[in-house]
């Protein structure tokens, strides 16, 4: 049968390829290296009739967002393909900076719409895959505007290669930089919040804005069977209770909470900084014209709550779907107060 050998090469530096890799690389018949070559030239190859012994050099490790996967889905059925560990580069930035990754997130934000805010604000610890769309500077800068300025950051650039660079300090002082491609990142915030525990009325700072009551809030929000990486929309957000445990629960997404009143998006924002729900962005405005100041990022997923009327919730999720061309928006619109007969 037809072999495909996956190595893993590690951050780049040859001298870190182990012997018996280096053997297999001589005696196949060919061999490609992802760092020289372009994937879809190299699936190409890989896809022509070709009877002998090829070796594929992928980076870092096989088993953490490698290429590795593609190859075995593609052309594991004709040939036989074998993976071969390498050292990863977010374990070439932990030996570094002697910060183990045990207890720590691992993401990456490489050529994918992943957020990094929302892994920030409730992980103590997090390290990224950077690159493409997302460069480390990138994430410095949309910490740094979503109120993340001061977590402890790391940047990895180029690990064990002749150009490595090393950079530490805080998110806010690398807003400027230009951002490698091949850096990896590490971000500390030591005040990160459990997304898993709900809010107490008491919890929340007061004001004249009415409030969502715990009860309503904990039923409500539990009926709408938020997933971790949902969009969601809080319409009429008025202090916050709602949207803040709204993005406890959507703790890998993004909660966008729309206000109108001047003094409820002060109060918004002082429940956001106080329960670390970086993952809140209070928008102010109220017709669904205005949304289109808010960032998105597809898939949005649709759902709606029980307690408000239809008609409402659907009008709104057309303009928003409208408005950005999703399929469909989560949506929370507080119930009306009772109104008890006299
Ligand atoms: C397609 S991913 C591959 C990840 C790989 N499987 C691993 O285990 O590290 C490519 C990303 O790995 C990281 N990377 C690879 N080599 C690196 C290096 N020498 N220095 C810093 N980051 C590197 C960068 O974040 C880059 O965007």
């Amino acid at each position: 049968m037809k072999r495909i050998d996956v190595i893993g090469m590690g951050p780049g530096n040859e001298e870190l390829l182990p012997a018996a890799y280096r053997l297999r690389m001589q005696t196949a018949q060919r061999v490609f290296n992802t760092r020289q070559i372009p994937i879809s030239t190299l699936l190409g190859h890989l896809g022509e009739p070709f009877e002998g012994h090829t070796v594929v050099l992928v980076s870092g490790d096989t088993g953490f967002h490698s290429l590795a996967q593609t190859i075995e889905k593609r052309f594991g059925q004709s040939h036989e393909v074998v993976f071969h560990p390498g050292v990863g580069s977010i374990s070439c930035l932990s030996a570094k900076l002697k910060i183990p990754y045990d207890d720590a997130e691992l993401i990456s934000l490489h050529g994918n719409h992943t957020l990094l805010v929302p892994r920030v604000s409730y992980c103590n610890k997090v390290f990224a895959l950077t690159g493409g769309t997302q460069t480390a500077a990138d994430c410095c800068r949309s910490l740094t505007a979503a109120g993340l300025g001061d977590v402890k950051v790391a940047i990895g650039e180029s690990l064990t290669l002749p150009e490595e660079r090393i950079l530490m300090g805080k998110a806010r002082d690398f807003v400027a930089e230009q951002g490698v491609d091949l850096a990896v990142l590490y971000v500390e915030n030591p005040n990160w919040v459990s997304p898993h525990r709900m809010l107490k009325d008491s919890e929340f700072i007061r004001g004249e804005v009415p409030m969502t009551k715990e009860e309503v809030r904990h039923l409500s929000i539990g009926k709408l069977e938020i997933n971790p990486e949902d969009l969601v929309y809080d319409v009429g957000a008025g202090t916050g209770s709602v949207s803040v445990e709204l993005a406890r629960k959507a703790f890998r997404g993004m909660v966008y909470a729309i206000e109108k009143k001047p003094e409820a998006l002060h109060l918004m924002e002082a429940n956001r900084l106080k329960h670390g729900a970086f993952n809140l962005e209070v928008v102010e405005g109220t017709k669904p014209c205005r949304w289109v100041r808010i960032t998105l990022i597809p898939p949005v997923i649709v759902k709606s709550s029980n307690l408000m009327p239809w008609s409402a919730n659907q009008s709104i999720a057309s303009a928003l779907c409208s408005v950005k061309n999703f399929n469909s928006a989560w949506l929370f619109i507080p119930p009306p107060p009772l109104r008890v007969s006299p």
